[in-house]
């Protein structure tokens, strides 16, 4: 017979618990440069629209009774809602963000001034674009490669935030970061979409996570797995209908949000939260 002590998060009773998050509002948001395949220079955006579908995203973290911590955009730097990729903060050491790309290098400092506030920042040597590319699934950090963060990021990541960290290659360019791939959504439990792994990360993950939610190529398409869990609600884009379903076949609470001008630059709900692990 299975246990619950061994298998808490298939059977186990889904208790929530109180997350602290960073996020940044849409102020400056616009498409103003490609640096994914969802984004098309020249797209209309309207701000007002995302400014309240964000708002709604803080919202709802709030009503869940979750804390959010909001800093302030900066103009010129378009893509700053998204605070996932600013830093990655597990046990109070913040482990600081270096962008692949010149366009949104300037975040990082910006976030630094905020993320010393919470924990012992350090200053990273090598490319890794935070949550969006590392997710912390109980005592294992789960890290991206492939598009954005780069492998010696994730041997940095193990030694600044004192976790095993397990490499994984994205290898389609619409899941570019690890967090638009798959979503934890508790300690053990995870959801992702097989295709988007190279078929040696498949492998580590199916050993892994044997009763994985494996999302399907629908679902992913509307970044469905880029969702926030705090352990029983799951946070979601509204769109992802059959992901929603699945979920709550294992006991989770779905939550859709509708983020569809955030959509246009290649970013969801999880993209534009930030969690601070004290
Ligand atoms: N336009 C942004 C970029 O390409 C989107 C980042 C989305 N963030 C994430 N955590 N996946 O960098």
């Amino acid at each position: 017979m299975t246990s619950v002590l061994t298998r808490p998060d298939t059977i186990g009773d889904r208790t929530p618990t109180r997350r602290h998050y960073v996020m940044c509002p849409p102020t400056h948001f616009a498409i103003e440069y490609a640096i994914n395949p969802w984004m098309r220079p020249g797209t209309p955006v309207d701000r007002e629209l995302a400014l309240a579908q964000w708002d709604a995203l803080r919202r709802t973290y709030l009503d869940l009774g979750h804390e959010v911590t909001v800093v302030e955009p900066e103009p010129g730097l378009p893509d700053m809602v998204y605070a996932a990729n600013a830093a990655t903060v597990v046990g109070g050491r913040v482990y600081g963000a270096r962008f692949r790309y010149p366009q949104r290098a300037a975040e990082a400092e910006l976030y630094r001034k905020a993320l010393v506030e919470v924990g012992t920042y350090t200053e990273p040597t090598f490319v890794n674009e935070g949550e969006g590319d590392f997710l912390v699934a109980g005592d294992v950090v789960l890290a991206g490669t492939g598009f954005r963060t780069e492998p010696r990021a994730h041997a940095e990541a193990a030694r600044v935030l004192r976790r095993p960290v397990i490499g994984l290659e994205l290898v389609d360019p619409r899941y570019y970061h690890l967090d638009t791939a798959m979503a934890v959504l508790s300690g053990h439990d995870v959801a992702y979409l097989p295709e988007a792994f190279s078929p040696r990360s498949r492998g580590v993950l199916a050993g892994r996570y044997p009763d994985a939610v494996l999302a399907s190529p629908a679902d992913a398409a509307v970044l469905g797995l880029n969702a926030v869990s705090d352990g029983r609600h799951v946070v979601l884009p509204a769109a992802a209908a059959g992901l929603a379903a699945a979920l709550r076949d294992r006991g989770y609470e779905p939550v859709g949000v509708d983020l569809s001008e955030l959509l246009k630059g290649g970013g969801g709900p999880k993209c534009c939260t930030l969690e601070v692990r004290a």
